[in-house]
C-alpha cells in the first residue's frame, strides 16, 4: 500500500501596516512594486491569520481552501502562482533524495481563520498570503529564509511579503525583470523597538471603496504627481525612516509617516476618476492626532491610512497614556472602559467635534503593538483525518 498518512503544519501569521507605502507596480503579473515600502508587523495577539496546510495521496483534488470555514478559490493567478512556486521548491528536495514522500504530487487542503473581521479593510490579504505560504513552507520542510519565501508571498499580495517577518520590515522594489531582488529585508527585529505601539480605529465603511490592486493601477496610469512621488519622495523617506528606525527616533518616524500617508492619499485624489478613501471620521482622526501633538507640544503619535478609512496611530508606550486619554470617550463607548479613566493621566480628550465624528463613524478600537513574524503553532485547523475542525 502507498503512502496514506496525512501530513499537516499550521503557523500564524501578522498584519502589517506600511510608514512608507507600495502604491503602483512596475509589473503587476510579477507583482513587482514602482517603489519600495517599509511597515512595522503588528502583534499577532490582537491580529493575525491562522492557517493550517494539509496534504495527502489519499486527498482528491483540487487543491482547497477554507477560510472562516467558507471555501474560496485557489485557482486565481495569485494563489497558483504561490502554489507553484513551493511545489517547485519542494520537488527540488524529492529530487535530491528520492526516499523522502512525494508531497508536491498530492493534492493540497488549507483552512484558515482570522482573529479578526476579514472585511475590516485590515491588511488581512497580507496576513493570509504570509500564512499560506508558510504554512506549506512548512508542511514541505522547505529550509528557504522568510526574505527567500517573501519572492512567492509577494506574488499573493504585494504588503503579504513584508509579514513573513516581525518587527521593522522593507520591501525593496528591486530592478530585475525577473523580480528576484524585490523582496523583503528586515529593518530592526521587534526587539530593537518594543515600545511602537498602535491603538487602530476600525471605521464602518458605508461601501466598499476601490481595492487597492485596481486603484494603484488607475493611479500609475493616471496620476502625475505619482512619477515624482515614485522617483523622488519615496525614496528619500525610505532612508529617512530606516535611519530613524535604527535611532529610535520616534519625531522622525511620526512625522516621515504623517507626511507619508498625505502623499499617498493625495497621488489617490490626483487620480482620474479620484479616489477617496479617507473619509469625515478619517479626517477627525487626523484633527485628534494633530490636536493631541500640539497640547503635548512634542509630536507623539502619527496616523497612517490605507486603501480604506481606517486610522492606525503610532506611539511610543511612555505616551500611552496621553493617547488614551484623548481617544478616552471613543474607548469607552466602543470597548466598555470604564474607571480606568481615572488613572489616565494626559492632556484631556479631543475636542468636542472631533468625538463627536468619532463616536458616530468607529465602529471598533483595537490597541496592539509591535509583533513578530510567522509562528509555528501545533493546533491544527484540519484534523489527523483531513477534515476541517469543527466540522
Ligand atoms: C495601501 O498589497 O493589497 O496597503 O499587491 O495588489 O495585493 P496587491 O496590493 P496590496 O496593497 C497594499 C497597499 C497599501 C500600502 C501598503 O501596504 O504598503
Amino acid at each position: 500500500m502507498g503512502d496514506q498518512k496525512i501530513y499537516r503544519a499550521s503557523t500564524t501569521a501578522p498584519v502589517n501596516i506600511a510608514v512608507i507605502k507600495y502604491w503602483g507596480k512596475r509589473d503587476p503579473s510579477l507583482n513587482l512594486p514602482t517603489n519600495s515600502s517599509l511597515s512595522v508587523t503588528l502583534s499577532q495577539s490582537d491580529l493575525r491569520t491562522h492557517t493550517t496546510a494539509s496534504c495527502s495521496s489519499t486527498f482528491e483534488g483540487p487543491d482547497s481552501l477554507l477560510l472562516n470555514n467558507a471555501p474560496q478559490s485557489l485557482s486565481t493567478p495569485r494563489s497558483l502562482a504561490c502554489l507553484k512556486s513551493l511545489r517547485a521548491l519542494r520537488s527540488e528536495l524529492e529530487d535530491a533524495d528520492t526516499s523522502l514522500p512525494k508531497l508536491s504530487t498530492y493534492p493540497l487542503r488549507l483552512a484558515s481563520t482570522n482573529n479578526f473581521p476579514t472585511a475590516a479593510g485590515l491588511a488581512s490579504s497580507a496576513a493570509g498570503f504570509a500564512a499560506l505560504v508558510r504554512a506549506i513552507a512548512d508542511l514541505y520542510e522547505l529550509q528557504q529564509s522568510p526574505t527567500e519565501l517573501s519572492l512567492i508571498a509577494r506574488q499573493g499580495s504585494g504588503s503579504a511579503c513584508r509579514s513573513l517577518l516581525g518587527g521593522y520590515v522593507a520591501w525593496d522594489h528591486g530592478s530585475r525583470e525577473d523580480g528576484l531582488d524585490s523582496r523583503a529585508r528586515l529593518v530592526a527585529p521587534k526587539s530593537h523597538w518594543p515600545d511602537m505601539k498602535a491603538l487602530i480605529l476600525v471605521v464602518s465603511a458605508a461601501k466598499k471603496g476601490v481595492s487597492s490592486t485596481a486603484g494603484m493601477q488607475t493611479t500609475v496610469q493616471t496620476s502625475s504627481l505619482f512619477q515624482t512621488r515614485a522617483k523622488e519622495v519615496v525614496p528619500k523617506r525610505m532612508a529617512e525612516m530606516e535611519k530613524a528606525i535604527k535611532a529610535r527616533d520616534f519625531e522622525t518616524f511620526a512625522k516621515v509617516t504623517m507626511r507619508e500617508s498625505n502623499s499617498f492619499h493625495a497621488t489617490c485624489l490626483d487620480t482620474d476618476p479620484p479616489i477617496f478613501y479617507l473619509n469625515d471620521v478619517s479626517r477627525a482622526a487626523i484633527k485628534a492626532v494633530e490636536e493631541m501633538n500640539e497640547k503635548v507640544g512634542r509630536t507623539i503619535a502619527a496616523y497612517t491610512f490605507d486603501a480604506g478609512p481606517n486610522a492606525v496611530i503610532y506611539y511610543q508606550e511612555p505616551d500611552e497614556d496621553a493617547v488614551l486619554k484623548t481617544f478616552l470617550p471613543i474607548l469607552r463607548q466602543k470597548e466598555g472602559w470604564g474607571r480606568i479613566e481615572t488613572k489616565i493621566d494626559g492632556p484631556g480628550p479631543a475636542s468636542s467635534q472631533v468625538v463627536e465624528a468619532l463616536e458616530a463613524g468607529v465602529s471598533r478600537v483595537i490597541l496592539t503593538s509591535v509583533g513578530e513574524g510567522p509562528i509555528s503553532v501545533q493546533e491544527h485547523l484540519i484534523d489527523d483525518k483531513g477534515k476541517p475542525v469543527g466540522t
